[in-house]
């Protein structure tokens, strides 16, 4: 048996964060151990393609295709997944859980997924899952939210959690660049994947949100379950009325809890954020995350959401924490675990139906040209209890169109959806309306 004087890592995944990780822990490892007072061997990694080159110089004896053999492998004691994807990284995960291992994960896709059967499966075998590098990066978002704040509930998280689209809108403001220009120049960077539907689209968002409100109130909410809306119909002319309006525009999770009804909401979607507020000039692919905590007042976390030394940053620190796990006392550390990642929670929370979900929003449409129709438009609002704080009206190509932009009043989700659908309805629309959301944040 290993008498925990050694601990032995096996990494399934050897692309972008496998690698940063490999070889980080390569160059700090002295340190490390040091400082742990443990042997830290880099015993085994799983790729798909053996031949393929590598900017880590790994010995062939310790590679292998078959990630599953390193999850059972009784001579490592904890497992990195950094597969990606749903399938053979649950296999991986709940193999090594199984066998009582640690298994550091920064699969969000994943954990939004098959969480609770994850963590479950941790619980029932004494294993231990840990995942700061799913959601933020760089930025130790999971550390803050369940040890820094453990004395804190949550009424309010919100923030850029997808660096491609924070660097997406952040070129089309600068820039007056059209969206799928900034897309195929992101994609030559390789900021943005071949297949972009899950950054853009907000799914991505969607998983870290559920992530974060899974520690933040013990529940876990299915993206499906979500609002979510993705950036991809948001034009220049957006942030020109957004600016004109002291507006900027960024992709935001919100996950919002009224503690005294118990509802809750989360939701991904471009938002409209006053240009002073910090959170609206973090740029590029950076991340940013705001915390509400009840106790704490508000605390705001900045820094690089992904890439390969921003994230190996992040599974390194769980490596870490894996390590004392397994080499101090065991008992206490589990104890700390579960009191500060509620499996149950405490109070139970629901979701907030839609027309409680209440705030003010931005429309853009494109309409005909011609007299009569913002009185239409102005009617068709107010049959649902919509009310118009503002309206930009600028002629727009083709001839006799125009661009009409209209801010609301406080409202809802219900009754904003209605609108919409009414709206386009309505023959003087001539395409579907775009909407987005202002975000009012206190802080
Ligand atoms: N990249 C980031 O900036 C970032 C940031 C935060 C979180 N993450 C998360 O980290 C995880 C890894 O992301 P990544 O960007 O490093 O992905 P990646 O570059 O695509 O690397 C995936 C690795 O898994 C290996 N692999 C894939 N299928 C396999 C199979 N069937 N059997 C054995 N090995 C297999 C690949 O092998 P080959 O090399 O032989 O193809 C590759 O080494 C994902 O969950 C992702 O969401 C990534």
């Amino acid at each position: 048996m290993n008498p925990l004087s050694v601990i032995r890592v096996g990494i399934c995944g050897l692309g972008t964060v496998g690698q940063g990780v490999w070889k980080h822990l390569e160059r700090i490892r002295p340190e490390l151990e040091s400082r742990l007072g443990v042997k830290l061997e880099l015993t085994r990694a799983s790729v798909r393609d053996l031949k393929k080159r590598r900017d880590v110089k790994v010995p062939a004896s310790k590679l292998t295709t078959d990630s599953l053999s390193i999850a059972m492998d009784p001579n490592v004691d904890i497992v990195c997944e950094l597969i990606g994807g749903t399938t053979l990284a649950r296999q991986v995960t709940l193999a090594a859980l199984t066998a009582g291992k640690v298994v550091v994960s920064a699969n969000k896709a994943l954990i939004s997924k098959h969480g609770a059967e994850i963590f479950e499966a941790a619980r029932r075998h004494g294993g231990h899952f840990l995942f700061e590098a799913s959601v933020a990066g760089g930025i130790p978002i999971i550390k803050a939210l369940r040890e820094g704040l453990v004395a804190n509930r949550f009424p309010l998280i919100y923030g850029i959690l997808n660096g491609t689209c924070n660097y997406i809108l952040t070129q089309m403001e600068e820039q007056d660049a059209p969206y799928t220009a900034v897309l195929g120049e992101a994609k030559r960077l390789g900021y943005a994947e071949a297949d972009e539907a899950l950054d853009v689209q907000g799914w991505d968002t969607a998983h870290k949100a559920a992530v974060l409100t899974f520690l933040a109130h013990g529940t876990w909410v299915k993206p499906e379950q979500m609002i979510v809306e993705g950036i991809d119909r948001i034009t220049p002319i957006d942030f020109k009325n957004a600016s004109a309006l002291g507006y900027g525009i960024k992709l935001l999770a919100v996950i919002a809890r009224d503690f005294d009804t118990d509802e809750l909401s989360v939701r991904v979607h471009p938002t409209l954020l006053p240009e002073s507020h910090v959170v609206a000039k973090v740029s590029g692919v950076f991340n940013a995350v705001s915390v509400r905590g009840d106790v704490a007042g508000t605390t705001l976390y900045i820094g690089r959401g992904a890439g390969q030394d921003a994230t190996a940053s992040a599974v390194i620190s769980d490596l870490v924490d894996a390590i004392s796990l397994l080499k101090n006392d065991r008992r206490a550390f589990i104890t700390a675990r579960k009191a500060s990642a509620p499996a149950r929670p405490v109070r139970a929370c629901r979701l907030a139906p839609s027309e409680h979900i209440r705030g003010r929003y931005y429309l853009r449409m494109t309409v005909s040209d011609e007299p009569g129709v913002l009185a239409q438009i102005a009617a068709a609002m107010a049959a649902k209890n919509v009310s118009i704080a503002s309206v930009i009206q600028s002629a727009q190509e083709p001839a006799g169109a125009a661009s009409l932009v209209l801010t609301t009043h406080q409202s809802d989700e219900r009754a904003i959806q209605a609108t919409l659908s009414r709206l386009a309805r309505l023959r003087c629309v001539l395409e579907r309306p775009l909407l987005l959301r202002i975000g009012d944040f206190a802080d």
